[in-house]
């Protein structure tokens, strides 16, 4: 089997989806690679480091299309709505398109793509289970996210992050408080703490107060029924609009005495809870700043504005929406790792297998056979269940 890589088209990714390292693994599978050329430019990879690796570089986006029996991207259609159509006319029936796909936010995409015949597998949708950890992609990007979103805020507050006890006096800490302690939370716990800023951090999850402390940080203890929170595989559960507002009053204290809030509370599939509303940017001191992660999920902080910087009494917020993409290289690393994974698992004996009484191929698994198959976007299409079978896939369907 073919699998191939084209360059990504959602303006600003600098992303690619396979990087030439993992060549080798997939050849050992039997599966060859093709890329469009110029494809990990932006990442800084050359044509000639794919070829060197085994891969064709072939010229035009559409030649990939045409040739391979598995396209594998950074953002499919649902993460590129608008450029992303166009490759709706290059997607041929039997097709496999792996990649990001935003299913459960726009589900009538997922349909459009089930339309042309195309199997389609959403990274967002891979179970947390360990077995998985290493095909995890929403958890590498955000990683990435965690990091580069406190490398922002210390070039963006007037302050310096460490403790300096120099000739020219004292200067103390930077205050950093993180809400929201899951993947990309925990990252910008450990990276403000190497840059020696005074830590501490919030969630609704009290499970994660072992981890903030084995970082460094201080864990703020809010008195919520906290203990309801806890959903499944490590993620949050929506809660009551009652317990958000009991939460934002208990927090505005906690927000108010410090330099830095990181904001990255998430529930799979819903909007992002608000957590720093007007009023608490209001009580934080005049140069402070807030990085909103939450930003494309209509944000954590009530002033964010997605991609744009807002500047209120002094306070400076970043609704940055897509840092990966500013990691270009490490980024793509870390997709293509877990993408090559996911490959390596999909496919047996040179051919794309679907065990849909696997977990992670059926989660996934958004459509298939000219419809869209996942539960969970069928629902949301309002279309009714579905019966599990497995069955292999050749190249032409
Ligand atoms: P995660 O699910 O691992 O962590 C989210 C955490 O928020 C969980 O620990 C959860 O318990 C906590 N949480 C939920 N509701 C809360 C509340 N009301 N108060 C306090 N904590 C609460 O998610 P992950 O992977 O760390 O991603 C976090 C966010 O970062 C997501 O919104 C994701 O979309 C975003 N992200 C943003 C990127 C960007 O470039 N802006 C890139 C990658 C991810």
């Amino acid at each position: 089997m073919i699998v191939g890589i084209c360059k990504e088209t959602f303006p600003g990714e600098r992303r690619i989806a396979l990087i030439p390292e993992v060549i080798p693994g997939l050849t050992k599978q039997s599966l060859d690679v093709v890329v469009e050329a110029g494809a990990g430019q932006e990442a800084g990879i050359l044509d000639s480091a794919f070829e060197a690796k085994g891969a064709r570089v072939v010229p035009s986006r559409s030649e990939v299309f045409a040739e391979a029996d598995i396209v594998v991207q950074v953002r499919s259609l649902g993460a590129n709505p608008e450029v992303g159509r166009a490759d709706l006319e290059l997607m041929r029936s039997g097709q496999t398109i792996i990649g990001f796909s935003e299913p459960l936010s726009a589900p009538e995409l997922v349909r459009d793509v089930g339309n042309t015949g195309v199997t389609s597998f959403a990274m967002e949708l891979l179970p947390r289970i360990s077995r998985a950890q290493s095909m995890d992609a929403l958890s590498s990007m955000a990683t990435i996210a965690g990091y580069k979103a406190v490398l922002l805020a210390a070039g963006t507050l007037p302050k310096m992050f460490p403790m300096f006890m120099t000739a020219a006096g004292t200067v103390k800490p930077a205050k950093v408080l993180v809400v929201g302690a899951g993947v990309a939370g925990l990252q910008a716990i450990a990276t403000a703490k190497r840059l020696g800023a005074v830590v501490s951090a919030y969630d609704i999850r009290p499970a994660v107060k072992e981890q903030v402390e084995s970082l460094g940080a201080r864990f703020v203890e809010v008195e919520l029924e906290a203990g309801k929170a806890e959903g499944k595989g490590g993620y949050a559960k929506a809660m009551t609009e009652e317990f958000y507002r009991e939460q934002r009053e208990l927090m505005a204290k906690v927000v108010a005495g410090n330099d830095v809030v990181i904001t990255t509370a998430a529930v799979p599939g819903k909007k992002a809870p608000l957590l720093v509303t007007r009023d608490m940017v209001k009580g934080m001191a005049p140069g402070s700043v807030v990085v909103d992660l939450a930003a494309e999920r209509g944000g954590n902080c009530e002033l964010t504005k997605p991609d744009e910087t807002v500047v209120e009494g002094g306070v400076t917020i970043l609704g940055p929406t897509n840092l990966p993409s500013t990691v270009p290289y490490h980024a793509s690393q870390m997709y293509s790792k877990n993408i090559s994974t996911l490959l390596v698992h999909l496919v047996k004996d040179g051919m794309l297998e679907l065990n849909l009484e696997d977990e992670i191929t059926r989660e996934m698994l958004l459509t298939h056979g000219g419809e869209v198959v996942q539960p969970r976007v069928r629902e949301l299409l309002g279309l009714p269940e579905k019966a599990a079978k497995t069955e292999e896939v050749t190249s032409d369907g």
